[in-house]
């Protein structure tokens, strides 16, 4: 899987995606993360690729020529699955989402902006846009990790135990039950006995009504929604 993202700050995101299983997927090419500075598409000798917003108010607005450019030149190389935009008002992202664009190829991510982008780029070149919170950040770089954070890994091959994935909080509408490793006991505080029987059928049985618990205490409207 690829994603292409464009963002003004190339910077604060390629470091992230140096570390840990998102440097293993791109070592094994299981996914490609490339990045595109926007300043390059600048339409003037500043560089920048802001302008004063119509009507006054408002502060720069990211200009759509840039954008568009930047897009263009993308798309020459190959079509896209998706085109997304990162904005607090786009949809929520779920498990589900991050499920349903981990089978897709070719990604872009247009990192949004606290000064705004201008609206026509969101009519006529996103095709999703995506908020990872009901929460304002100064920019939708933050937002562009965490979607390829959660998408990558789930890619087939890019765990080591795939069922690592299938298992985790959310993947059927249960968080994951609690997990414990050595000592078996610290400070008098002793590992679930259950844990420790050796008894595969019954921790799987402990493991699912800890789950479902769990879920109906700190998240109730995950068991509301099916
Ligand atoms: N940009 C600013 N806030 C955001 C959010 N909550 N989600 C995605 N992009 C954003």
């Amino acid at each position: 899987m690829r994603f292409d993202i464009i963002t003004l700050f190339p910077n604060m995101l390629s470091s992230f995606f140096q570390e840990s299983i998102l440097k293993r997927a791109q070592n094994k090419q299981l996914a490609e993360i490339h990045l595109h500075d926007l300043h390059d598409y600048s339409q003037n000798n500043y560089g920048s690729v802001d302008d004063y917003a119509y009507g006054g108010g408002a502060g720069m607005v990211i200009g759509i020529e840039p954008v568009a450019l930047c897009i263009d030149d993308l798309k020459k190389e190959r079509s896209y699955d998706e085109i997304i935009y990162t904005a607090p008002d786009g949809e929520l992202l779920s498990q589900q989402r991050s499920n349903c664009l981990s089978m897709l190829n070719n990604v872009m991510i247009l990192c949004g902006h606290y000064k705004g982008i201008d609206e026509r780029i969101r009519e006529h070149f996103i095709t999703l846009e995506i908020s990872i919170g009901d929460y304002v950040l100064t920019g939708g770089e933050l937002a562009a990790a965490v979607i390829v954070d959660s998408v990558t890994r789930l890619i087939p091959g890019v765990l080591n135990d795939e069922t690592s994935a299938l298992s985790d909080s959310f993947q059927n509408n249960l968080i994951s039950p609690p997990a414990y490793t050595r000592p078996m006991e610290f400070r008098g505080w002793k590992v679930p006995d259950i844990l420790l029987s050796g008894n595969h059928e019954k921790i799987e049985q402990w493991r699912y009504e800890q789950s479902v618990q769990r879920t109906r205490q700190r998240r109730p409207n995950l068991l509301n929604d099916n």
